[in-house]
C-alpha cells in the first residue's frame, strides 16, 4: 500500500481519497447580476436594491437531476453546493429566516432537491455554508460587509450581536445536517483574522476601504469549537474542512496549483486535501467574462491534485434560469470524455512512490495498491520517453485510453525508453499504464 499516510482525523476519509472528483455548485441570488458571487460587496449594494434579486429568483430550469447526471457523467463522484453563501440568501427552508428560496416565486428547497438528486446518482452530498452573512442584521459590519463604507457603518455594530448572530448560524448548520439526510462533507467559508489573511486573496478589492474600526474574523467569531463539537455529535463521521479557522479533516488551497502534499498545522504529518477551482474565475454565474480555461489546463488541475496526494472540486456556476450554461457544459464534457477512458489513473490513485521520478514534461500518479504507475505526458515526447531508474520494474506497459501496448527498451543503467506513438494521440493528455512488477 502507499507509503503516504494522512495525519487521522475524525471524518470518514476513506472514499473522499479514492474518489478525488468532485463538483462544486455555488448558486445563489448573485446569479442574478451575473457578476461573480461578490458582487454585493464589491458594488456595495443595498439591501433594498439586492432585494430586487430575491423578488425576481425563479430558476424555472432548475434540475436538479440533470445536474447530477452531468455530474455524474463528468466521473465526479461527490459534489457540494452552496445552502448559504456570503449573500445571507438560504438556498433551503430554514425555519430561522424569510430570506429564502422557498419565499421567493421559486418556492422550492433547493438543498433538498440537490440531496436527493445527487444521492439517487451514487454521489457523496456535501453542503457549502457561509460563515460571513452579509444579509442578517446583526452580523457585523467589517472590511467585506457591503455597507462598510456608510458613514453609519462603525456605529451600526455598536447594536449589532454576533450571539444573536452565532446562535442563527448554529441553528442553521444544525438545520442543514439533521434535516437533508447524511451529510458528507460540511465546507465552511472562511475566516480572516489579519490583513495579511487577505493580501492573497483575489477580494483585495476591499483593503481600499479598511477603517481601524473594522473587526476581523476568528475562531471566536464563529465560536468555531463548539460549531465543530455540534457537528460532530450529529454526525461523528462527516468531513469538515479547514476555513472555521480549526484544522479538521482537509484543507482547501483555492484557485492555484499547489506545489506538494501539504503538512497539518503544528505537525511533520501530511494533510488530506483539496484544491477548489473555477472553470473561469468566479464561482457564481459570471456572464461577462471571458476567463475560461483549457481542456488541458482542466485536466492539468486534476492531475496536480492527485499527483500531490490530493482531490479536485470543480466549480459550475449555475445561471439564475437554473441551468448550466455551454461553456461549463463544455468543460464538464472535457472532463466527461478524458475521465472515461483515463479515469484509471486517477480513482484509486495518489502521489507516486519516492522511487519513481517524474521525467521532465510528465506527471505521475500511483495506484494505492503500488501495483500501477501513471505517466501523464504533458508535453508529448514523440517518438520516445526516457525515465531512470525503472529497469526490472515493468511487466507491461499501454496507453491507457486505448489499451495499446507501449513498447519498452532498458538498459543496464536502469534507463527505461517507452516507444511512444509518433503522432500525439487525440486525447486532451495521453497516459502511459505501467503494470508494474
Ligand atoms: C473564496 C470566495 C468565495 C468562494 C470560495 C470557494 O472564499 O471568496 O466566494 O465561495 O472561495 O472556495
Amino acid at each position: 500500500m502507499s507509503s503516504y499516510k494522512v495525519k487521522k482525523t475524525d471524518g470518514d476519509m476513506g472514499w473522499f481519497m479514492h474518489d478525488r472528483l468532485g463538483m462544486f455548485i455555488h448558486f445563489g441570488l448573485y446569479s442574478m447580476p451575473a457578476r461573480h458571487e461578490w458582487v454585493k460587496s464589491v458594488e456595495k449594494i443595498s439591501e433594498e436594491h439586492y432585494d430586487k434579486y430575491f423578488e425576481h429568483f425563479n430558476p424555472d430550469k432548475f434540475d436538479a437531476k440533470e445536474w447530477a447526471k452531468k455530474a455524474k457523467a463528468a466521473g465526479m463522484k461527490y459534489a457540494v453546493m452552496t445552502a448559504k453563501h456570503h449573500e445571507g440568501f438560504c438556498m433551503f427552508d430554514s425555519k430561522y429566516t424569510d430570506y429564502k428560496s422557498t419565499n421567493t416565486p421559486a418556492k422550492r428547497d433547493f438543498i433538498k432537491e440537490y440531496v436527493e438528486a445527487f444521492r439517487a446518482e451514487g454521489l457523496k452530498v456535501g453542503i457549502y455554508y457561509s460563515l460571513i452573512d452579509w444579509h442578517h442584521p446583526d452580523y457585523q459590519i467589517d472590511i467585506f460587509h457591503p455597507r462598510r463604507a456608510e458613514p453609519w457603518a462603525e456605529e451600526a455594530n455598536k447594536t449589532r450581536d454576533m450571539v444573536k448572530y452565532r446562535e442563527y448560524m448554529f441553528n442553521q448548520v444544525r438545520e442543514l445536517l439533521t434535516n437533508y439526510g447524511k451529510i458528507d462533507i460540511i465546507w465552511f467559508d472562511f475566516t480572516y483574522p489579519t490583513m495579511d489573511s487577505i493580501r492573497n486573496e483575489y477580494n483585495q478589492f476591499a483593503i481600499r476601504d479598511y477603517k481601524e474600526w473594522m473587526p476581523w474574523t476568528d475562531t471566536t467569531t464563529w465560536d468555531s469549537p463548539n460549531l465543530i463539537k455540534m457537528i460532530r455529535e450529529i454526525n461523528p463521521d462527516i468531513i469538515i474542512n479547514n476555513r472555521t479557522g480549526i484544522p479538521q479533516d482537509i484543507t482547501t488551497p483555492e484557485q492555484t496549483l499547489t506545489a506538494d502534499w501539504p503538512k497539518f498545522p503544528g505537525t511533520d504529518e501530511l494533510y488530506a486535501w483539496e484544491a477548489c477551482q473555477t472553470f473561469s474565475g468566479s464561482w457564481g454565474y459570471y456572464r461577462d467574462e471571458m476567463s475560461w480555461k483549457t481542456p488541458e489546463m482542466l485536466i492539468r488541475m486534476l492531475l496536480n491534485s492527485v499527483s500531490g496526494g490530493g482531490n479536485l472540486i470543480m466549480n459550475v456556476g449555475p445561471t439564475s434560469r437554473g441551468n448550466f450554461d455551454k461553456r461549463a457544459d463544455n468543460a464538464l464534457n472535457v472532463f466527461a470524455e478524458w475521465m472515461d477512458l483515463n479515469g484509471r489513473s486517477i480513482y484509486g490513485c495518489t502521489k507516486a512512490e519516492p522511487e519513481f521520478t517524474a521525467p521532465a514534461g510528465t506527471i505521475l500518479t500511483q495506484s494505492e495498491d503500488e501495483k500501477r504507475l501513471y505517466i501523464h505526458l504533458i508535453d508529448y515526447p514523440y517518438s520516445a520517453l526516457k525515465m531512470g531508474n525503472m529497469a526490472g520494474k515493468i511487466k507491461y506497459a499501454q496507453l491507457l485510453h486505448d489499451g495499446s501496448e507501449v513498447q519498452i527498451r532498458e538498459k543496464a543503467d536502469g534507463m527505461v525508453t517507452f516507444l511512444t506513438p509518433g503522432i500525439k494521440p487525440d486525447q486532451v493528455i495521453t497516459v502511459i499504464e505501467v503494470f508494474l512488477k
